[in-house]
């Protein structure tokens, strides 16, 4: 059996990059998988969040989701914290990760910075927790950006552990699944750094919710070099932000970095940002436009994700007490 589990994190809008590398990905891989979506506010607030702007960002992502195509007849789209098994499994991973796995994580290094004593336990442990989200539904596939490959790397570890330690097969070896054009999509103002939801200034990133002035005026604005486009992908190399920009390109016209080189060859960067732009808003538009739809009516979305929540623990509770039979709690 194929199952499908990914979530995204509510805390602040969401960009192209979550679009393109991976909801954009979510939504076609529903013809063929079962899929669980879910919005994971346990794992935001493993940095500081306020409760009401939690509460509508969760809100938001979720109306994001189905704007973008994701149904919810098809597909259970739910929020993380209505599910109580993914904490209780969670706390038997963090048992069975050893610190060392841990410390090898980039993401942690990255989030705590140079304030590593004052980080959230939370923010530590945070991978056992999005390993618990996956094995608690026994998922075999995962559809995230590159950023998360590492993380996924762990999920196998974990499972593979857990297995071997208890001599059993519970837990099968998740497939990340890394696709498109785009999977790594990059800040617009430094080709170097991830376009990230964190980011000081909102011109690195483009919103879903970014009205198509905007886009226009963020592309338009986006960091590029002095050289004309190249002929070739290869001529790509050392060139972060045209890579980035003719990535951006090929995802969102379904196309190869290298037949956009072909087509773009030569040309200069204004007249292939306008294009760009026209793309992303021909994109991005009519999901903004849904998402507000919406909105509107915060009680389809809350119920949406109470329904979603329901189904998720009736697939989650059995593999849990499955899992808590074979490490020794007494259920009777
Ligand atoms: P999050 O919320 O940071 O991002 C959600 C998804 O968007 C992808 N992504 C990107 N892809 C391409 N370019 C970018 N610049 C970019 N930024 C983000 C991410 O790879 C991700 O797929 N830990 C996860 C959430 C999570 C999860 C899970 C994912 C929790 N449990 C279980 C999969 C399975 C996160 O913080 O994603």
């Amino acid at each position: 059996m194929k199952r499908i589990f990914s979530g995204v994190q509510p805390t602040g809008n969401l960009h192209l990059g979550n679009y393109l590398g991976a909801i954009r990905n979510w939504v076609r891989l529903q013809a063929d998988y079962e899929c669980l979506y879910c919005v994971v506010d346990l794992h935001a607030i493993t940095m500081p969040q306020d409760p009401v702007a939690l509460k509508n960002a969760t809100r938001e992502v979720a109306a994001s989701l189905l704007a973008a195509g994701i149904d919810p007849a098809h597909s259970i789209v739910f929020n993380q914290s209505q599910v109580g098994a993914h904490a209780e499994l969670a706390w038997i991973f963090n048992c069975i990760a050893r610190i060392g796995w841990l410390n090898r994580m980039t993401q942690f290094k990255e989030k705590a910075g140079k304030q590593r004593d004052s980080a959230s336990a939370g923010l530590y442990i945070y991978p056992n927790l999005m390993a618990a989200d996956i094995l608690l539904y026994k998922a075999t596939h995962v559809p995230v950006g590159e950023d998360q490959k590492q993380h996924l790397e762990l999920t196998r570890q974990i499972a593979g552990s857990f297995n071997s330690t208890y001599g059993v097969e519970l837990f099968p070896m998740v497939e990340p699944l890394i696709l498109g054009a785009a999977t790594r999509v990059m800040n617009l103002r430094d080709g170097t750094k991830k376009m990230s939801k964190s980011d000081a200034s909102d011109f690195t990133r483009i919103n879903l919710t970014d009205s198509p002035d905007a886009i226009v005026q963020k592309i338009r604005k986006a960091k590029t070099d002095p050289n004309p486009l190249p002929e070739a992908a290869q001529g790509l190399e050392e060139r972060p932000e045209a890579a980035n920009l003719i990535g951006i390109f090929a995802a969102l016209s379904d196309d190869s970095v290298e037949s956009v080189c072909r087509r773009f060859a030569g040309a200069q960067f204004s007249a292939f940002k306008e294009q760009l732009a026209t793309l992303a808003i021909d994109t991005l538009a009519p999901i903004t436009g849904e998402m507000r739809r919406l909105l509107a009516d915060v009680s389809y979305i809350d119920r949406t994700l109470r329904e979603g929540a329901e189904k998720a623990r009736a697939i989650a509770d059995p593999i849990l007490r499955e899992t808590q039979s074979i490490v020794g709690f007494l259920r009777p």
